[in-house]
């Protein structure tokens, strides 16, 4: 097998010294020869003996003896270039790109199928939890339920030292970012659209439906407070940013929001900068995978594996319809905090100052707005 690994960058470095120090293992594994014939990047780094150095994609996706093209340069423009025409030249293809996948993924797919190549993409959700391959091979008598997760690191890692170190949101996002955890745009984490992307793919790979990721809602953690925080956590919640994806009667319910989960809850014990997704089958029940979803060997594991399944002679199936309709789950039950009292449905009351704290019952959103005539009421959703 010849690779040829498109982006120098944290994790495709990573790819270069996994495959080159695991070699002699992973060749015994997948019994042939495994050669790592190019790295392409922009700045040239130090690579081990025998791989070509190139600027150049294209020297990559002409040379015929290429077999698999591994894409980690991330991004919607070139990284969809490289991956199409390295399909077109019937490469196989591996990347952890999660918003090439949520914007183009039925595009790739089709191209990948119409060109019978292999299109792997485990590390795109959750770095290296095995959450994708288990969903389409290891659980494939089931038909999936409803999948919840904690799908971005940063912003859990963010959560995690409000609470902890007693921060708010500013002073928790700067150590985070001195850190080097927030993207390069930090709206991708914050604003929940990482998380959105992630919940796309694991939805379309779920549910077996294209999914439009624009009619997806993803609000983050910008507007949790301390103040919420410390209310959560009296009536035994802790805030997280959720990412759910659901069947509803004429297509899937999908959305990202900071929502309080009950203590009790599995997922409300996973901290720092780890990730969770649970996934809620038919016939087997519920399954969760934990783990770190980012870091260099942690997401170069993933893409190792990926690169070892091109050998597996049949593809993946993405023969899926489109998802007529994507809506925001909105039946749940709700956080408020007001200046007065208001008149709705609710499980748990609780007044300190001039708070009072509601959790309500279930109930449609719209509903819920309704009855509350304060603009400035703080509203989150509730999981229990
Ligand atoms: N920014 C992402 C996260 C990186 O925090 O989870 C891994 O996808």
């Amino acid at each position: 097998m010849k690779i040829g690994v498109i982006g120098l960058g944290t994790v495709g470095y990573g790819v270069v010294e996994i495959l080159t120090n695991e070699k002699e293992r992973l060749e015994k594994e997948i019994k042939q020869e495994i050669v790592v014939k190019y790295g392409c990047g922009l700045e040239e780094v130090d690579l081990p003996q025998g791989i070509i150095y190139t600027k150049d994609y294209h020297d990559v996706i002409n040379d015929e003896e290429v077999d698999v093209v591994v894409e980690l340069i991330g991004g919607t423009t070139i990284a969809k270039n490289i991956i199409l025409e390295a399909i077109a030249h019937k490469k196989h293809v591996v990347t952890a790109n999660k918003a090439l996948l949520a914007h183009y993924g039925k595009e790739i797919f089709q191209a990948a199928k119409t060109n019978d190549v292999h299109i792997f993409y485990e590390a795109s959700v959750g770095g290296g939890i095995p959450v994708l391959v288990s969903q389409k091979e290891s659980l494939i008598a089931n038909n999936t339920k409803e999948i919840v997760g904690i799908l971005n690191g940063t912003t859990n890692f963010i959560l995690t030292l409000m609470e902890n170190e007693n921060l708010d949101f500013e002073e928790a996002l700067s150590i985070a970012d001195g850190l080097g955890y927030v993207e390069a745009n930090p709206a991708l984490d914050l604003d929940g659209i990482d998380a959105a992307h992630k919940i796309c793919i694991l939805a379309q790979n779920g549910f077996k439906k294209f999914i439009d990721f624009d009619q997806i809602q993803a609000s983050g953690i910008r507007n949790v407070s301390k103040t919420d925080m410390d209310y959560a956590k009296k009536l035994g919640y802790r805030f997280k940013m959720i990412a759910q994806a659901k069947p509803v009667k004429d297509g899937l319910g999908i959305d990202v929001a900071a929502t309080l989960v009950n203590l009790n809850e599995l997922i409300a014990s996973v901290m720092d900068s780890y990730n969770v997704v649970e996934i809620d089958n038919d016939y087997v029940n519920n399954i969760i995978y934990y783990g770190r979803g980012a870091g260099r060997y942690v997401t170069a594991s993933a893409v190792v594996s990926d690169i070892m399944k091109t050998t597996q002679s049949e593809k993946w199936s993405h023969d899926y319809e489109n998802c007529p309709h994507v809506y925001p789950i909105t039946l749940s039950k709700y956080y408020i905090r007001t200046n007065k009292p208001i008149d709705i449905p609710y499980e748990t009351y609780y007044s300190e100052k001039d708070d009072h704290i509601y959790i309500s019952e279930e109930i449609e959103f719209n509903e819920l707005k309704e009855k509350i005539t304060n603009d400035k009421a703080v509203i989150f959703k509730v999981r229990d």
